[in-house]
């Protein structure tokens, strides 16, 4: 299936999961179905196709993903963390539905991603296995979030900053290439491909962090500037912008080559695709 074709059914799938019968679901949604650019679910798209995982067992995680991947964002944004009014070319959750109406909606989109992956159609063994990754996937975003927090104000060794890097962004990374070796029962690839996706999300994060210091809000559709405002420390406050994108070159070359040596020709035009 062409990636576009994959969103526009995805899209479609994504608005029926939640009937808005009440506040908690209508902020739940306004999140959801706006402007996001897909890139977990069309990662697990693309890593699932090289692996010739049949195309019905694709939508549970990739829906669960962008609904917990949704749910981390209306965190993140609150001002309590990284105080954000802009998310996704509008208002974030918390602007139009109050703090705590923010807090609940992420909670419920959270429940709600374990709920949609346990529907997966996949062997009980295999879909075992998916909850099994998808739960310390999430527990990694966390975990990296609250390091962010953390560190925020303070000076932190690269090291650090990378480790929190992995799991903030590179926990739900991980998930996405990891699933195309679980639903193929690959199993002898699912750790090599959880780490390459949390290389991915350290490259990922690195280009976010490129785009907080030089985007305007217009074009990054989000509050652009926070990272030094709020000051954290990332590897563009430690390198420059200039050293800082060669970083990110670099570890998205060597993502791709390793992808590129188990044939996954698809992870790596849609990962080339990103990176222009
Ligand atoms: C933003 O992710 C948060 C980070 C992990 C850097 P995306 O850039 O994928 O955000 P959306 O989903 O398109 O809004
Ligand atoms: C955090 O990174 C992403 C999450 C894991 C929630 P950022 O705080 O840099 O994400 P943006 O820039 O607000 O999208
Ligand atoms: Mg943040
Ligand atoms: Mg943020
Ligand atoms: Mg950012």
């Amino acid at each position: 299936m062409r990636n576009e074709e994959f969103l526009q059914q995805f899209n479609k799938r994504l608005e029926s999961l939640i009937k808005t019968t009440n506040k908690v679901e209508q902020a739940m949604n306004y999140s959801l179905l706006s402007s996001g650019k897909r890139i977990r679910p069309l990662l697990i798209k693309t890593a699932c196709e090289d692996m010739m995982v049949d195309a019905d067992l694709i939508w549970h995680p990739a829906l669960a993903i962008e609904l917990f991947h949704t749910a981390s964002l209306i965190h993140d944004d609150l001002p309590q963390i990284d105080d954000s009014p802009l998310r996704r070319g509008r208002p974030s959750c918390h602007v139009v539905y109050g703090n705590d109406f923010a807090i609940l909606a992420g909670d419920g989109l959270m429940l709600k991603s374990f709920e949609v992956l346990s529907q997966s159609p996949a062997d009980p063994r295999v879909k075992t296995l998916l909850l099994t990754h998808f739960s310390r996937a999430t527990y990694e975003v966390l975990i990296g979030e609250a390091l962010d927090v953390e560190y925020t104000g303070k000076s932190q060794k690269l090291s650090e900053i990378l480790k929190m890097y992995s799991k903030k962004t590179g926990g739900l990374f991980s998930f996405c290439t990891a699933s195309g070796a679980i639903l193929s029962e690959r199993f002898q690839l699912i750790e090599k491909f959880t780490k390459l996706g949390s290389v991915l999300g350290i490259w990922f994060q690195v280009v976010d962090d490129l785009k907080d210091a030089l985007s305007d809000e217009k074009a990054a559709g989000k509050t652009v500037g926070r990272d030094k405002m709020l000051g954290k420390p990332t590897v563009v406050s430690i390198f420059g912008v200039h050293k800082a994108k060669d970083f990110a070159d670099k570890l998205l070359e060597g993502v791709l080559n390793r992808f590129d040596e188990y044939g996954m020709n698809k992870t790596v035009d849609f990962l080339k695709s990103l990176a222009v």
